[in-house]
């Protein structure tokens, strides 16, 4: 297989779906394929769609528009988008593809196209024609200067509905005026400019509306949207009720805002290019129309008999006068005379009040329509184009609709007359292009029957024998002539005419018609028959205005109205009737049917889907009626006279070419060939269809609707079989991407194993290998080792050998003894070392330096420790021998008290410090004193002031403790009585407690003299000297050892009783002083803090 790269087209075409027309049709789209085709399946198809939106239904190329009555979102840019280049069958019916169609048709095939807009009153045709203009312009070429012009056209629009579009009963917005406009482009398709071109202005409107109608509707926007200033300036009120040309029964309409349309009509002015002051001119006229209908008349008679009219109040008149620019009294005469000329005579006659109304509504009417005319003309000098060169022209026609009122008027008639017109063109030219079809595609053509029309337009525009041509000839006729008069004559010449009908006719067939009245004739028009009332045939046909009148507006110094009467300038009288309204008329539309006939034809046919102008309301018998008119069956039956359904031979193929196994999926050979396998294939019958240069022609809708059900079938088999492609595809992609994700998940986790693995393995050789080298590194250490103790055993054993064998040779020189020298020598020398060493170590001579130096050899532990110990006692006797006596007895005393109270009684580490003094009282000095001193002989050891506790109540009292060598006194502090004298030899023990206090009992021998009180309880602050000194100085005269009792309970003997002292823990409120208390004849409490 060869393999090719896409270009990018072909890529996007394979992208690109293809769709069709009869994809999700609702109901069908293109009525030629509508079967059975009749008038109901007709209107039901049309109802469908209607329904369910679809508001566009085709016939072929002909767009039938069915009025929505409300806003549908089908004209967003992006439905523009989606219509954009594409084939007219392919999108689901709308009026863009037509736009579409006709525009690119324009564009690439050089065809000017021509849309044409049909259908009644309220039908929807200026809003087709808007979306038309609006999609050409959103769709041909951009750049400033083309934006300027497509916003110039488009803008033209605002302005001619203001002036040209009033409320009627069918239509809030109908256009009261025919409008053709042709849209110019460049060979690009850009637009250049345009042409409008208008058809006969419904004026008689300015001045009366039928009821439930309103005025055109700039009256009402400049009422309600201009400034106040504006106003005054317009000389106007803001009331509609001031005007009596504004019918006041609908002055509003629902829904819509005239003073925002004021807004946008005068925007719009600027943008399609009004200068100012002609804006301004505008308005003046505007408002000057809406004047002349306040002025009104009064009959006066004049002496000669003849009626005259005088207007009632002025004050009208001459504000319009001021706005136009008028001299008054011209225009007052304008409205009192008339000036008849003829050959060279003038002849004046006065106007009755009837006549002066007349005068006054033809010139409002004639100056609103000339306005019209003249606005038309100004916006084609902006909208025109600018060059020269060829250009290829785009015309849409939006013209009034067939009329059929209750009232028929000359207005009605003329419409009537060019929707016949178009309806025969429309005929001709569906026909025509059927037929030139066939013939281009080189099929036999087979004539059809229909409705033709032309029939009707020759007995309307017949030259000879026309009603027109019979109402001009009347109007020109000398000689009283009526509206009955011109009756009269239609009756002569067109009784026999079969569309003609009228009472008065010599035909007997109305007779009796009594729906007929005298006054009036009937014209069966294609669309139905419709009744015309003669009155004001005539007249509106002559559409005379009296010269007076012209004349005067001519003289008006406002530019404006002078140019819009130029028949007024008096040098340029024209003797000569200008022609009458019927004949422009027909003269415009024969124009525009020439026009029109060298365009190519796209046809809009509006219909209407009810009288309410409401959403969602299809009725039936109105539609019914539209579509009999319009001929629209017809129109189907041409379309499918011969072949119902033609299609160009690729997007057939390209549509139906699955039902074939060689057409599908791909055709290689010419599109047609390709559609003959395919229709061979599927055994159509031959009289169904035919080929053509360029098309497949199928005759029967039925055949397309089989190929179409086979198509639907194939494509669901098809769709069921790209399916199951597709999912298995689908799984198969999964399956093959499991499976490599499976294969990479396995590899990876397979190395990832299989590096554990080398790991664990790697990690387990090292071990093994560490311990293998451990294991060998010790074996050889052990060798070396071995080596290394066999070695030095080998040295060892040398050397002892060698020692032997020296000893054994040295001998004889050495005596037995020697190693024994050797030793103590070396001991001797070690220890010589050692002391003189110790000679420079030893510490200082201070009895407590504790310090000593390291013991240099093990073997001198000892020797070392005695030295230490003889050198502490050598340094403590030279330390004792600087004593002198006296303080040899000190140190003895200190340390007698150390041995007896040293961890035995609280107040002894106190004591250390204070030197003992002993005699503490100078009793040899104290003159107070001398009586004691000369009592006491003996040497006293100790004089001291010492609490007695009195045994009764445990109360302290001042005593002065003397101890001499043989005895203890007690003497009265103040008076130095001796109270009590103790031998040593009668003093048996002395108690104290273990705390820091300083009570202590001495215990008298039972019996002795000096005990017949009892044991003294003493107290005092130098008891560990007192006690120590008592028990020195008993020791060395009694050589008896004191007993000293160290206890806090010990009992004492007061007179007979023993009692106890106990020591308890006191309070320490009193300070650190013991407090002592008798508690009972047993008991005595000493409380120490
Ligand atoms: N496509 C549409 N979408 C929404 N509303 C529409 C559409 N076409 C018409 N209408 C409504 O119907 C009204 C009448 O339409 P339009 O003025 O186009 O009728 P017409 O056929 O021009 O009538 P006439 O012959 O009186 O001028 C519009 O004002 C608008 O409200
Ligand atoms: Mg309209």
């Amino acid at each position: 297989m060869k393999w090719r790269i896409l270009t990018s087209e072909e890529k996007m075409a394979k992208m690109e779906v293809k769709t069709s027309l009869l994809d999700n049709m609702i109901g069908v789209g293109d009525m030629v394929l509508l079967e059975p085709l009749d008038e109901d399946s007709f209107i039901n198809n049309l109802k469908k769609r209607y329904d369910h939106n679809e508001v566009y239904t085709y016939i072929g190329s002909v767009v039938i528009s069915i009025n929505p009555y409300r806003s549908l979102p089908i004209y967003t840019p992006e439905k523009v988008e989606e219509y954009r280049n594409r084939n007219f069958y392919e999108l689901s019916p709308h009026i863009f593809a037509l736009s579409d169609e006709a525009y690119r048709s324009l564009r690439d095939q050089d065809k000017d196209q021509c849309i044409l807009i049909t259908g009644e009153s309220g039908a929807g045709k200026t809003e087709a024609s808007k979306l038309v203009m609006s999609y050409v312009a959103a769709v041909c070429g951009k750049g400033a200067e083309v934006n300027q012009v497509k916003e110039q056209l488009l803008q033209s629009n605002p302005v001619l509905e203001a002036f040209g579009n009033a409320k009627t009963v069918r239509n809030d917005n109908s256009s009261r005026f025919g409008k053709y406009m042709d849209i110019e482009f460049d060979f690009k398709g850009d637009p250049l400019g345009g042409v409008i071109s208008n058809y006969l202005l419904e004026k008689s409107r300015v001045v009366k509306q039928p009821r439930g109608e309103r005025n055109f509707h700039i009256f009402y926007q400049i009422l309600s949207g201009a400034s106040e200033d504006f106003l005054c300036k317009l000389k106007l009120e803001r009331d509609f009720s001031r005007y009596n040309y504004l019918g006041l029964d609908s002055a509003k309409v629902n829904g819509v805002d005239d003073a925002a349309n004021f807004r946008t009509v005068r925007n719009a002015m600027q943008i399609v290019g009004f200068m100012d002051h002609e804006t301004q001119s505008v308005f003046e006229v505007v408002a000057a129309v809406l004047k002349l209908g306040n002025i009104e008349f009064k009959p006066e008679s004049r002496v000669n008999g003849l009626d005259e009219s005088k207007i009632k109040d002025k004050n009208e008149l001459k504000e319009i006068c001021e706005l136009t620019g008028i001299d008054q009294s011209v225009l007052e005469r304008a409205f009192s005379f008339r000036t008849v000329e003829a050959k060279q005579e003038k002849v004046s006659t006065t106007l009755n009040v009837a006549q002066a109304y007349y005068a006054r509504d033809a010139l409002a009417k004639n100056l609103y329509s000339r306005l019209f005319s003249w606005l038309v003309t100004r916006i084609n000098e902006s909208i025109k184009a600018q060059t020269k060169v060829r250009k290829k022209v785009m015309g849409v026609l939006d013209i009034y609709g067939f009329e059929i009122f209750e009232d028929n008027s000359f207005e009605q008639f003329i419409i009537n007359y060019c929707n016949e017109k178009l309806q025969q063109i429309f005929i001709e030219l569906t026909l025509k292009e059927e037929q030139e079809e066939y013939i281009r595609e080189g099929i036999e053509w087979t004539h059809i029957e229909y409705f033709n029309n032309a029939i009707i337009c020759d007995l309307i525009e017949n030259n000879q024998t026309g009603i027109l041509a019979m109402l001009d000839e009347e109007c020109l006729r000398p000689g009283t002539v009526t509206d009955d008069t011109f009756l009269e004559k239609l009756n002569q010449v067109c009784a026999t005419h079969q569309h003609f009908e009228s009472r008065m006719s010599k035909c007997s067939r109305f007779l009796n018609d009594t729906s007929l009245p005298h006054s009036c004739f009937r014209i069966q028009h294609y669309a139905g028959k419709v009744m015309y009332q003669v009155e004001g045939f005539v007249d509106k046909n002559n559409d005379l205005l009296y010269r007076d009148l012209s004349q005067a507006m001519w003289k008006a110094s406002h530019s404006l109205i002078k140019a819009l009467f130029p028949e007024g300038n008096p040098t340029k009288i024209n003797l000569k009737r200008p022609p009458t309204a019927g004949s422009q008329f027909k003269a415009s539309v024969a124009t525009l049917m020439k026009n029109l006939q060298t365009k190519n034809p796209n046809y809009i046919r509006c219909i209407k889907p009810n009288d309410k102008k409401a959403a969602h309301i299809f009725n039936d018998a109105l539609v019914c009626h539209q579509i009999r008119y319009l001929g629209l069956l017809e129109n189907v039956r041409v379309r499918r006279a011969g072949y119902a359904f033609r299609q160009a031979y690729e997007p057939c193929l390209e549509r139906y070419k699955m039902l074939c196994k060689q057409t599908w999926p791909h055709w290689r050979g010419p599109a047609r060939a390709g559609v003959e396998v395919l229709f061979n294939e599927l055994e159509i019958p031959e009289e169904e269809f035919s080929f053509g240069r360029s098309k497949i022609f199928i005759r029967n809708p039925r055949t397309l609707f089989k190929l179409e059900d086979l198509r639907k079938q194939r494509l669901e088999d098809l769709a069921t079989l790209i399916e199951k492609i597709y999912r298995g595809w689908k799984c198969r992609t999964r399956f093959l991407l499991m499976k490599k994700s499976q294969i990479v998940i396995a590899s990876w986790y397979r190395r990832y194993a299989q590096q554990k693995k080398y790991q664990k393995i790697k990690n387990s050789a090292v071990i093994v290998q560490s311990y293998i080298r451990g294991w060998k590194a010790r074996k050889l250490l052990r060798e070396l080792k071995h080596q290394k103790r066999c070695n030095e055993a080998a040295t060892i054993i040398a050397a002892y050998w060698h020692g032997t064998q020296v000893r054994r040779e040295y001998r004889k020189f050495f005596r037995a003894n020697a190693g024994r020298k050797i030793y103590e020598f070396t001991l001797q020398r070690l220890m010589q070392k050692y002391f003189l060493e110790m000679k420079n170590k030893v510490p200082s001579l201070s009895p407590i330096d504790k310090n000593w130096p390291a013991r240099p050899y093990l073997f001198l532990d000892s020797t070392h420790k005695e030295l230490k110990r003889i050198f502490h006692l050598w340094r403590c006797k030279k330390y004792r021998d600087q004593f002198t006596d006296q303080q040899k007895l000190i140190y003895e005393e200190k340390l007698e008290a150390s041995e007896l109270f040293k961890d035995k009684k609280a107040l002894y580490p106190a004591s250390v410090g204070q030197p003992f003094q002993g005699a503490y009282l100078e009793i040899s000095k104290n003159p107070k004193y001398k009586k004691l001193k000369d009592a006491v002989d003996e040497k006293i050891i100790i004089a001291e002031v010492v609490n007695k506790i009195n045994r009764a109540n445990g109360k302290a009292t001042s005593r002065i403790f003397l101890l001499t060598k043989n005895n203890v006194l007690l003497a009265d502090q103040k008076s130095g009585n001796i109270k009590s004298e103790v031998p040593l030899g009668d003093v048996t023990k002395v108690s104290m407690s273990s705390q820091n206090d300083g009570f202590f009992a001495v215990h008298l021998k039972e019996g002795s003299g000096a005990a017949g009180k009892g044991d003294f309880l003493l107290s005092s602050d130098h008891l560990i000297e007192m006690a120590t000194k008592l028990y020195r100085t008993t020791l060395s005269q009694t050589k008896q050892k004191l007993n000293i009792e160290i206890s806090d309970e010990f009992l004492v003997q007061f007179r007979q009783d023993k009692v106890c002292v106990k020591f308890i823990q006191g309070s320490q409120k009193n300070g650190n002083i013991p407090t002592c208390k008798r508690k009972n004849n047993r008991l005595l409490e000493v409380a120490v803090p």
